[in-house]
């Protein structure tokens, strides 16, 4: 079974494809920024669907995250931006997973 990424999951036809996948066995990650260009009731009844978990314990609900500070006081620059810095993670995750899949958190 894959995992699939899934952009406007909220939407008309993401939805559909997104039950689909499940029904298959699927992992899904929905993405949507649930915008009001049109009609917002179907999106909203789509996301009463969802079955929302309790947090992984890995999962960070809010950040305010800021390096001005650093930046201000020691004048650090971070070398690496953060589009190539998220990239160079998922392709160390995709090169090293046959020894990341057996971490586990609790
Ligand atoms: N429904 C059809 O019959 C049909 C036919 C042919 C092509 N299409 C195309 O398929 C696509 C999806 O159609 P649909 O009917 O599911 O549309 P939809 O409006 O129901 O769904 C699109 C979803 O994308 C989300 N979205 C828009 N911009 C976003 C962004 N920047 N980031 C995250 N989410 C964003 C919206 O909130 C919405 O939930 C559209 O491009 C549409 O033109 C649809």
């Amino acid at each position: 079974m894959a995992t699939h990424l899934l952009t406007g999951a909220a939407g008309f036809i993401a939805a559909r494809v997104a039950e689909f996948l499940l029904a298959a066995g699927h992992t899904v990650i929905g993405v949507d920024n649930l915008n009001d260009a049109c009609d917002v009731r179907p999106k909203q009844w789509r996301q009463a669907q969802l079955d929302f978990r309790p947090l992984h314990p890995a999962d960070v609900p809010a950040t305010w995250a800021d390096i001005g500070k650093a930046e201000r006081l020691l004048g650090w620059r971070p070398q690496t931006s953060f589009r190539d810095g998220a990239a160079a993670l998922v392709e160390w995750y995709r090169e090293n997973r046959a020894w990341a899949k057996d971490v586990a958190t609790i």
